[in-house]
């Protein structure tokens, strides 16, 4: 089995015997305490600066990676049976997911947004030194801070967004705000709006958005998803091993942490995914842990990794 298959099927461990571990460990209680709710509320950050600096640090070859596990996880991506299929990547970085995605589906355009103007011209870079078929007829990244702005009103306009409107979809009052116009589109006439995507990938960018604004965030990406449409979901899971490693102080929520340069991550459980998606109006169609042991070749040390794999559909 390949590196890239390993990371996708392996059932290492159970999650449950993790959990037992990681529960009556007395040096990892930090974990699990209640957040205090008087804690004062952290200063608001730039989050788009702070991912800027992520990336400006980790965009050379070295440490970009391909998720070449992705099309064996979500092989809709490949043999969805429509034309020309449309998928919006969101929180898209160096371009990781979207490059096996342009690669596996010659038919598909990836429409790819990321708060970071840096991260957006690395994955340009990244794209246009590949042999990526028609890239430049089947990429079109947009800056965005959707979870704060919402998306542009050019993916799906306002009757768009009302015709699939569902009462769980209360945040598609009008965005207008798009930061960087797209090629091939005419931002001035109203009615040019793509009319919704056929898939959005959140594959690692949900954890980075704070916890309270995720609502927020998945109602936006349930209106711009066509009716039958899918959300495919890839995260940190609870417990995860880069999780426990966090030190009290790094703490800003419950199951939520700082890092050093200034970015955050969220550790989900079943539960909370179960409760965000189906809030916001998803149907739950996939589910689970992923729970896989990788060796530490320098410390010789095996590491449990737990990400969150889910698939979610809006109602037709
Ligand atoms: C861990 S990276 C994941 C990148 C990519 N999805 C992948 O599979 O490698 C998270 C990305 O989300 C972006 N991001 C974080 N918050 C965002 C927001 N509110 N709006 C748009 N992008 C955001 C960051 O800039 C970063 O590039």
């Amino acid at each position: 089995m390949s590196e890239a298959e390993a990371e996708y099927f392996s059932k290492d461990f159970d999650w449950d015997d993790l959990r037992h571990d990681v529960e009556s460990d007395l040096s990892l209680r930090h974990h699990l305490l209640p957040f205090p709710p008087s804690a004062p509320a952290p200063p608001p950050r730039d989050v788009a600066a702070a991912w800027g600096g992520f990336h400006a640090r980790h965009h050379t070859g070295k440490f970009f990676k391909e998720r070449r596990y992705l099309l064996k996880e979500f092989p809709e991506l490949v043999s969805c049976g429509k034309k020309n299929p449309r998928v919006l990547e969101v929180g898209c970085g160096n371009g990781s997911t979207v490059l096996p995605i342009l690669r596996g589906n010659e038919d598909v355009v990836v429409y790819a947004c990321d708060c970071s103007g840096e991260a957006l011209e690395y994955a340009k870079e990244m794209l246009g030194t590949l042999n990526v078929a028609s890239v430049e007829r089947r990429f079109y990244p947009f800056l965005c801070n959707f979870a704060v702005h919402g998306f542009p009103m050019w993916l799906a306009c306002g009757p768009c967004r009302e015709a699939s409107l569902h009462e769980h979809c209360c945040y598609s009052e009008a965005k207008e705000k798009t930061e960087m116009p797209l090629r091939g589109f005419d931002l001035s006439k109203d009615s040019s709006c793509l009319g919704g995507v056929d898939f959005i990938t959140l594959i690692f960018t949900l954890s980075a958005i704070p916890f309270q604004m995720m609502p927020k965030a998945l109602a936006e990406c349930f209106c711009v998803l066509k009716p039958g449409g899918l959300l495919l979901f890839r995260d940190y899971g609870l417990y995860d091993m880069t999780m426990l490693r966090f030190e009290s102080g790094k703490r800003v929520g419950f199951r939520e942490y700082i890092r050093s340069d200034a970015t955050q991550s969220y550790f989900f459980s079943l539960e909370i995914v179960q409760d965000l998606f189906l809030c916001a109006g998803f149907i739950e169609l996939e589910l689970e842990y992923c729970c896989i042991k990788s060796l530490n070749r320098r410390s010789g040390k095996s590491m449990r990794r737990v990400w969150v794999h889910g698939k979610f559909q809006k109602p037709m």
